[in-house]
Formats: structure tokens, C-alpha cells, sequence
């Protein structure tokens, strides 16, 4: 009797000892999601910017055990906020790390051609801040059905910005200088021109560049002739210091106006000083999960003296971003890339930049700030909804 006893007892401790071994197999097991961010190039406050974001969701959700029971590893590369590299970083990340989902790019014209690469691969992509039209539809006009974003699109960013130069700031005439090479910078400058002019407003001149020039001069004497009472540069922080710095040495001193891409400490603040811009997010929001995000971020992450990091809202988005991507996973209870884009076509999530349900073509519906460099600070004026 004792040694059957014996036997069971021994029996049941090789069982538990192998469903330990089992279990801890399992939750060993890893799930890939990579962030392709332009770490370098013209713009890197969005690459680092978006690579924290993200990475302080993934941690919170490691910490809490993974997703599934996997723990979930970030892969990192630098995308560089343009067409080639972000490609390379695409193939890369899919073929040799196999990654079955992406976080990005930021940039439009990088989330264009990635979002070519994952509907053929299957792979799921959600940009965390890319509002170009093109990134989620194709030229038909079709849903593309891998990739998804976390931003509202820029005919409503350029809406926004057009309607609060007339009824604001009482602008009757706006001048538009813009990239026509850049995706998002054409893109947003068409939407202005056509909101502004169908609200009554004038468009005295419209000039292109290209992201190499760093001489704007002649452009610029053309905005001084034509007096404006605005002028829209809808283009990234880089470009921004250029022209703003250029056009206050000619004694510009119409005010600029442009969207999401002057969101950057590196932002010339003295240059861009009584410019406005649309942005996603104002960490000046009083809602609770805004204050505390900034309690979270800002404890992770410190400036060179110790100081909490203010995130901006490339941050916010790709924690946002990440969120919803590893809640689709979640949801649909599988690492399964063709199951993880149906989950996430209906998920319903509270994010801390706003509400996120998609509608047919992958778009969030959300609001939109307007923001003032004021003083050589960057002030919320108001916010917009749809
Ligand atoms: N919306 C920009 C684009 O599509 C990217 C961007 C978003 C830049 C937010 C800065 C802040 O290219």
C-alpha cells in the first residue's frame, strides 16, 4: 500500500515537474514587432521620439506577463523617413528577423512603400503618425488590408488649419510654399489650398522646393511682393528653421502656419516665433490619461540634466500605435498576421491621444490641436473635432 502510494506521489511529481518545464517553454516563447523609425537623416527627433513611444508600451506589457503568454521583443531600424532605406529596413526586418507586424514609418513617403512590401507579405503595418491619404488606400481607391494608422489624414489636418486661418486669425490671402517631391508635404499643402479657398480665402502664390535646397531667397522675395496675410508651409521642423530664419532676415513678417511635421524640440523656436500649427496632441490636455502619460514617459525617459522628457506627439502616437497593435493580437488570440488585421479593423481603443475605431479605409477619427509658438514656448490655442 505505501509503495503504491509511493509510486502515484512519485508519478505526480514527474508530471508537475514536466508541465513546469512545459509552461516555462511556453512563456519563453517571443513574438517580433518591429519599429521603423528615422533614427537618422533629416529628421531623427521623430525617430528617437517614436522608438520610446513605443518601446515604453511594449515594456508595460512585458511587465504584465507579454501578450498570449509571449513576451514580446522589439526590433529597432532605422528607416530614415525616406522611400530607399525605409524599403531595405521593410525587407529586413520581414525576411531575416521574421517579424509578423510593423510600427511605422512616420514619415508618408517611407509608409507608402512599406505598406506596398506588407500587403504583399502579410504583415501587419499601423503608422503611427503617417496622414497622408495614400498610406492606407491604394490608387483604385481600395482598402489596403495589412495597414492601418493611429493619426487623423490630412485633407482634415489641412480643413482644420484652413478654417482656423480665416475665422481665427482673419486671413484673407495665404501664400503655400511646399515640397512638391514629399507626399505629405503636397499632400497637405492641396488640402489647405482647397480648404481656404472654398471658405472664401484667396491663394495670392503657391511655390515649390526641394527638401535639398537651403536657399529659399528667391521664393521668399515672391512672398514679400505678394504680401500675404499668411503664409502655410505644411513641411518637417528641418525645413521649417530654414525658411522661417530665412524669411525673418528679409523682414517677413506674415505669420507661418504649417501641420504635424513642425512637432520637434529642435524646432527653431525664434525663427517659427507667432507661427501656428495643427498637431495630434497637446500635452497641455487636462485629461487624466494624458497627465498621466506624461508621469510615465517622463519618468523613463530624462534630458541630458536629469529632466523629465515632455512627450511630443510622435511619442504618444507610437505608444498608442503599439498598443492597439499588440491589443489586436490579443484579441485575436493567435500570432497570426491575417487574423491580427481582421482583430484590429474592429477594436475599439482608448488611446491617449483620443478614441481609435476604424472606418473602411483604416482611418481613426479623432481630433485635432492647434498649437502657437508663442514666446519662444509652443502654446495650445484650441482643439477641433471632426
Ligand atoms: N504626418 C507626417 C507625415 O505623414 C509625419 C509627422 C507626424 C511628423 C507627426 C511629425 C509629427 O509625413
Amino acid at each position: 500500500m505505501i509503495k503504491r502510494l509511493l509510486v502515484v506521489f512519485s508519478i505526480m511529481i514527474i508530471a508537475s515537474m514536466l508541465l513546469t518545464a512545459c509552461g516555462g517553454a511556453a512563456a519563453s516563447k517571443e513574438i517580433k514587432i518591429a519599429i521603423l523609425a528615422p533614427l537618422s537623416g533629416a529628421v531623427p527627433t521623430f525617430g528617437v521620439s517614436t522608438r520610446d513611444g513605443a518601446l515604453l508600451a511594449i515594456d508595460e506589457w512585458n511587465a504584465k506577463g507579454g501578450v498570449l503568454g509571449m513576451k514580446i521583443v522589439p526590433v529597432v531600424a532605422d528607416s530614415q523617413c525616406a522611400a530607399d532605406p525605409a524599403v531595405n529596413a521593410a525587407n529586413k526586418v520581414i525576411d531575416q528577423d521574421e517579424v509578423g507586424y510593423i510600427i511605422g514609418e512616420v514619415c508618408s513617403s517611407a509608409s507608402i512603400p512599406i505598406s506596398e512590401i506588407v500587403n504583399q507579405k502579410m504583415v501587419v503595418q499601423i503608422s503611427p503618425t503617417s496622414t497622408n491619404l495614400n498610406v492606407t488606400i491604394n490608387a483604385d481607391g481600395s482598402v489596403k488590408p495589412y495597414t492601418f494608422r493611429a493619426c487623423f489624414i490630412d485633407p482634415f489636418q489641412g480643413t482644420v488649419g484652413a478654417k482656423f486661418a480665416l475665422s481665427d486669425l482673419k486671413a484673407k490671402t495665404a501664400f503655400v510654399l511646399y515640397d512638391q517631391g514629399n507626399d505629405y508635404v503636397r499632400g497637405l499643402a492641396e488640402a489647405f489650398e482647397e480648404a481656404f479657398t472654398a471658405g472664401g480665402g484667396e491663394i495670392v502664390g503657391k511655390e515649390t522646393y526641394t527638401g535639398q535646397d537651403t536657399d529659399f531667397s528667391a521664393i521668399l522675395a515672391k512672398v514679400a511682393e505678394a504680401k500675404p496675410d499668411l503664409i502655410y508651409l505644411p513641411d518637417y521642423y528641418n525645413i521649417v528653421n530654414l525658411v522661417a530664419a530665412q524669411a525673418k532676415e528679409k523682414g517677413i513678417v506674415a505669420p507661418f502656419m504649417g501641420g504635424d511635421g513642425w512637432d520637434s524640440a529642435d524646432l527653431d523656436r525664434v525663427a517659427a516665433e507667432g507661427g501656428y500649427f495643427t498637431n495630434h496632441y497637446s500635452e497641455q490636455d487636462t485629461r487624466p490619461i494624458v497627465q498621466s502619460w506624461l508621469g510615465t514617459y517622463g519618468a523613463k525617459y530624462k534630458d541630458a540634466d536629469g529632466k523629465a522628457i515632455v512627450p511630443d506627439a510622435l511619442a504618444t502616437l507610437a505608444y498608442d500605435a503599439t498598443n492597439l497593435m499588440i491589443a489586436a493580437i490579443e484579441k485575436a488570440g493567435v500570432d497570426d498576421p491575417t487574423k491580427v488585421k481582421d482583430a484590429m479593423a474592429a477594436l475599439q481603443w482608448e488611446g491617449v491621444s483620443g478614441t481609435i475605431t476604424y472606418d473602411a479605409n483604416h482611418n481613426p477619427i479623432k481630433s485635432a490641436v492647434i498649437l502657437q509658438v508663442k514666446d519662444g514656448n509652443i502654446t495650445y490655442v484650441t482643439s477641433v473635432a471632426p
